[in-house]
């Protein structure tokens, strides 16, 4: 079982920006914290950041046929981006919505995820615990 692992703009930037919300940890210590709940589930995987939205919407195309599922953080793509959304309709792939923070008790525009739509299921306010989850349940899913 393969999953892509997908992080939007910004999230390059852990462990600089907005610390109070997203913490002291950067993004490399992200890669590490995936790659060891990966390991621990038995599950192969790629991750992917990029602050472009096209960028994302063609990972998402080129994932049919290679991997099982997708996790997806869009950031702030989450609340603007239809193309996102489409691009996870049209591959099918069972896909989880992740966010460090939680997204529901913040500013009243990152209450709408567009992504989230066609998303199995979304794990926010956790930090990165929610990625690991995230791979859990997927795990659970495609099995
Ligand atoms: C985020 C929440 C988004 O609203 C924000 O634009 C981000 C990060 C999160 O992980 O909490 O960049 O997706």
């Amino acid at each position: 079982m393969k999953l892509l692992i997908i992080n939007g703009p910004n999230i390059n930037l852990l462990g600089v920006r907005e610390k109070h919300i997203y913490g002291n940890e950067s993004y490399e210590d992200l890669l590490r914290f995936i790659d060891e709940a990966c390991q621990k589930a038995g599950v192969e995987h790629e991750c992917f950041q990029s602050n472009h939205e096209g960028d994302i919407v063609d990972k998402i195309q080129q994932a049919l046929g290679v991997f099982d599922g997708i996790v997806i953080n869009p950031a702030a793509y989450t609340h603007t981006s239809v193309a996102i959304l489409d691009a996870l309709k049209a591959v099918n792939l069972p896909a989880v919505e992740v966010h460090l923070s939680d997204i529901s008790q913040r500013e009243e525009f990152r209450k709408i995820s567009y992504a989230g739509m066609a998303c199995q299921a979304t794990f926010a306010g956790l930090g990165f615990k929610g990625y690991e989850k995230a791979i859990l349940y997927l795990k659970e899913l495609v099995k």
